[in-house]
């Protein structure tokens, strides 16, 4: 597959079925314009997009910059192909690219290809995290 940054609209709509819901106009606007948030595609030999990852930059005041692996996706007829392997790999070297000093993502206990997709792109398991959220 080709891996490429995503940084317009029209390409976003040819992959929006790879999300949980198609993206919205003035999300995905506020998006492109976001500093440090990057979407990558992964393109099939055909041109279509089979997979996206998402990262953002989170900067601290004392350490530095790291990269949040968000969202990490890929078509259920392409995976077990790499595709997710790749689209990691992809993240971690723009990462490094702009300086991040490591990258970082959850994924819940029972998704097996998730875990093994991040260990087998060298991630360390950090599991003894408590998770909470705020939903508005
Ligand atoms: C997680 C996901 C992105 C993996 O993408 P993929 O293209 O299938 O991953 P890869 O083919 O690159 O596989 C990478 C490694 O994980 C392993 N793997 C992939 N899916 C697996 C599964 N369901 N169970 C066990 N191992 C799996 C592969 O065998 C490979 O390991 P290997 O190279 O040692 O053989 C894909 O399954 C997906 O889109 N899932 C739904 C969305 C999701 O859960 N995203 C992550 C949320 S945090």
């Amino acid at each position: 597959v080709r891996i490429e940054a995503v940084v317009d609209a029209s390409i976003l709509a040819s992959g929006a079925g790879l999300f949980d819901d198609p993206p919205g106009v003035a999300a995905s606007s506020r998006f492109f314009r976001a500093a440090g948030h990057h979407l990558l595609f992964a393109f099939d030999d055909d041109g279509h997009p089979v997979g996206f990852v998402t990262g953002v930059e989170l900067v601290h005041p004392d350490k530095g910059v790291e990269m949040y692996l968000n969202e990490l996706g890929v078509a259920p007829e392409c995976r077990g192909r790499g595709v997710g392997g790749q689209l990691v790999t992809a993240l971690m070297r723009l990462a490094k690219e702009v300086g991040c000093y490591g990258m970082w993502g959850v994924t819940e206990p029972d998704n097996a290809g998730a875990i093994a997709t991040y260990r087998h792109a060298g991630a360390d398991d950090e599991s003894s995290t408590v998770l909470f959220a705020w939903h508005f």
